[in-house]
């Protein structure tokens, strides 16, 4: 089997789980866009761990992971987060490919993706360098992960962009000038750290023939560069089509798409948020979900579920099967609203998604724990209502439910 996992709405969707919870049942778990501005929770056995660019199927020790070539590859956040995941496995390091087609993050971008956000009025970024490092990748001056194999040619590289980045640091933001000695002698020590990791991926899953692939996608469908709410997206493709060119394997390479979604809505950073709730009901999911960012720590601006957005997800993904996340958080809530469409609009549009105004259909809350449930016929009847209200208005199946940030705290429908 081969199945793409996608975020349905803004992010933060619960993808990490559920690619932990499928894992075990796959041999790649494969990140084919984003860097490390991905921010994937994943409890088991009592321990949190957070992901940004290591691919979390990596606690199923039957999992090779890859971070393909579409992603951006920041050596200093994947040093520091394989020493974490080297705590649980010692020997995750040969279960961990890295493509030497990916484009490198360098320190520069890191500086002015801050220095851009905290000068401008931004779009609350993650500040990881993400959208610098793809602009440099689109303009053709990025450095990649195999460059660092060449020494003089990354040399030549660093210096003709260090040159450029200066020119920028010094004369528009009056800031101190990086050093290009200092940064090449640290990468070169990534370097011998990441040798034994770094393939050509697409040879790897090409050969992969007969095998089951996760391919992890990151951030949300909203956040899609083209189809999202531009400009306050992403700078990578988070919809399913973005997986072939992010892996170099066929676009025929994809046999099913899962769309990820919460219960409910959230959103970080700025941009149009049509359902977004500044009442009880927002502040209550906040405080009952944790909704605060995994990579920033921001508090989540939260919301009841929008099934426009959705439809119009699951559209651009061919995803037919959802899993409805966080579905416990909404066990405290005496009514619920839900978004069925809108006043003014037929349906999700980017263009007018500051101006839609949702129509809200309000349905009894459940008023009760349900984080320990593992089968839907034991679920309170308004539990249930709601799972089939969602399938009704979205025209999709959900076919799994997670009430509970534990690995096994998952329904099948
Ligand atoms: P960037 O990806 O850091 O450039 O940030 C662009 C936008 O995407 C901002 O609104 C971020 O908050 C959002 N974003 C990036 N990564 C994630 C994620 O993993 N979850 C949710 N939002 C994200």
């Amino acid at each position: 089997m081969k199945l793409a996992i996608v975020g349905l709405q803004w992010g933060d969707e619960g993808k990490g789980k559920v690619v932990d919870y499928l894992a075990r049942d796959f041999d790649y778990d494969v990140r084919f866009q984003g860097g490390s501005n991905a921010g994937h929770t994943v409890q088991y056995q009592g321990k949190k761990y957070i992901f940004h660019l290591i691919p979390c199927g990596l606690l199923n020790k039957n999992v090779i992971g890859v971070i393909g070539t579409g992603c951006v590859f920041d050596p200093a956040v994947f040093v520091g987060e394989l020493g974490d995941l080297k705590t649980y496995d010692p020997d995750v390091e040969k279960r961990i490919k890295i493509s030497k087609f990916a484009h490198l993050i360098m320190p520069y971008h890191v500086l002015l993706d801050k220095i851009r956000e905290e000068t401008t009025q931004g779009i609350g970024t993650t500040k990881r360098g993400i959208g610098n490092a793809y602009e440099d990748k689109y303009g053709r001056v990025g450095i990649r992960v195999g460059d660092l194999y060449y020494p003089e040619q990354f040399k030549e590289k660093l210096k003709a962009n260090i040159s450029r980045k200066n020119v920028i640091l010094m004369e528009i933001y009056h800031a101190e000038p990086l050093s290009e000695t200092e940064i090449y002698e640290q990468y070169m020590e990534y370097a011998e750290k990441l040798r034994p990791m770094i393939a050509d991926e697409t040879t790897i899953l090409a050969g992969a023939v007969g095998k089951n692939i996760i391919f992890e996608g990151a951030q949300g469908s909203l956040l899609d560069i083209d189809f999202g709410t531009y400009p306050f997206v992403t700078s990578s493709h988070t919809i399913a089509g973005s997986v072939s060119i992010g892996c170099g394997l066929p676009s025929v390479c994809v046999e099913k798409v899962y769309g990820i979604t919460k219960a409910y809505t959230t959103r970080v950073g700025l941009g149009p948020f049509p359902t977004e709730n500044e009442d009880a009901m927002g502040k209550n999911l906040r405080d009952v979900g944790k909704e605060y960012g995994a990579t920033t720590g921001r508090p989540r601006r939260c919301g009841p579920f929008d099934v426009e957005v959705v439809k119009y997800a699951a559209r651009l993904s061919g995803v037919t099967e959802i899993v409805l996340t966080k579905f416990d958080v909404l066990g405290s809530l005496k009514t619920i609203l839900v978004s069925i469409g809108y006043k003014n609009a037929d349906g999700f549009d980017p263009f007018l998604a500051s101006r839609l105004e949702p129509v809200y259909k309000e349905v009894p809350g459940f008023m009760t724990d349900i984080s320990h449930i593992r089968k839907f016929v034991d679920l309170p009847a308004q539990a249930k209502d709601y799972v089939h209200l969602v399938e009704e208005y979205t025209n999709l199946k959900v076919k799994y439910i997670s009430v509970g940030p534990d690995r096994d705290a998952m329904i099948k429908v």
